[in-house]
């Protein structure tokens, strides 16, 4: 497995591969198995995967964990050779970053996202998704992978990065990965980190949460404002902070119309200072 810090390192070891079909996991590190899923997607239907390593300081607001976001490189590096990654680049933010002065990333040219990114996640992450897609857009030119692996844990940015491929003629196969669950139900996530032992106990409420909604849909329950609010005010009751549950469209993340079928229950909410986001599908017949 190689491991390349700087652009000119990767693509001169890419340009050597020619002709051969390139599969790319964008991540910021601190890998676990569901991240390692991922790889095992691409390394399925691609003859080199990359994986990127690079927490992203443009998607994080000011208040955000930017600076405790853990960095753990040397077992991130162990864990995908296991899995069989072929390349790994883990950039500086100066090179990801070129106008960096060591205090602003000065990146004044930014990938606008569409206008739901404004909603759910982007409501209470003002600027996070024009961040995620301006560096997803960088790593792509970077990378030019044949396919990307993305995981619907992260369902608004998916759609998000769908969206972004389509109105800019990126020739990029996007690859939508499961959600990998803990035997609690609690999505594994790198943020799981930052709980405690009792809030980790805690952590699988969210999940069971969304069961209970998809289970009350699946019964033929269309009261979506109700059903969600019910949610809402256990999780609150429980000590969570919550910035939304809602009902959406697959699609699109709109409102679900009475024809909608394809459905996703999304949820964000806080247990303590750590803020962990989850969703179900939901076929409605
Ligand atoms: P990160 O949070 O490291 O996630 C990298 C990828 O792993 C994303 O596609 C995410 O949806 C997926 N993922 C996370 N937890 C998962 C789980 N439990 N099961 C399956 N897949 C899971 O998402 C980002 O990084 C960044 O925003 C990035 C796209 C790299 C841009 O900076």
């Amino acid at each position: 497995m190689h491991v390349f810090h700087t652009t000119r390192a990767l693509r001169a070891f890419l340009d050597s591969q020619c002709g051969k079909r390139v599969g790319f996991v964008p991540t910021m590190g601190n890998l676990h198995a569901g991240h390692c899923q991922l790889v095992s997607l691409a390394k399925a239907q691609a003859d080199i995967v990359v994986v990127s390593i690079f927490v992203n300081p443009l998607q994080f607001g000011a208040n955000e964990d930017f600076g405790n976001y853990p960095r753990t490189l040397q077992v991130d590096c162990a864990q995908l050779e296991q899995v069989g990654a072929d390349v790994v680049f883990a950039p500086a933010v100066e090179e990801m970053y070129p106008d960096f002065d060591g205090a602003d990333l000065k990146q004044t040219v930014l990938v606008q996202p569409p206008p739901f990114a404004d909603m759910l996640c982007g409501a209470s992450r003002p600027g996070h998704f024009a961040g995620v897609a301006t560096v997803v857009t960088k790593l792509f030119h970077l990378v030019m992978p044949h396919l990307a692996v993305f995981g619907k844990k992260d369902y608004q940015q998916l759609l998000v990065i769908r969206a972004l491929v389509r109105q800019l003629n990126f020739d990029i196969e996007i690859v939508a990965g499961e959600t990998l669950r803990e035997a609690s139900g609690l999505a594994m996530s790198s943020r799981n980190g930052y709980l405690s032992a009792d809030e980790k106990v805690q952590a699988a409420q969210l999940y069971a949460q969304l069961q209970q909604i998809k289970s009350a849909l699946l019964a033929g329950e269309r009261d979506y404002v109700g059903i969600t609010a019910k949610a809402v005010a256990r999780l609150q009751q429980w000590g969570w902070q919550v910035d939304y549950v809602e009902i959406r469209a697959q699609q699109d993340l709109s409102r679900p119309a009475p024809e909608t079928r394809g459905c996703v229950v999304l949820a964000a909410a806080r247990l303590g200072n750590t803020r962990l986001i989850d969703n179900i599908e939901v076929l409605l017949d």
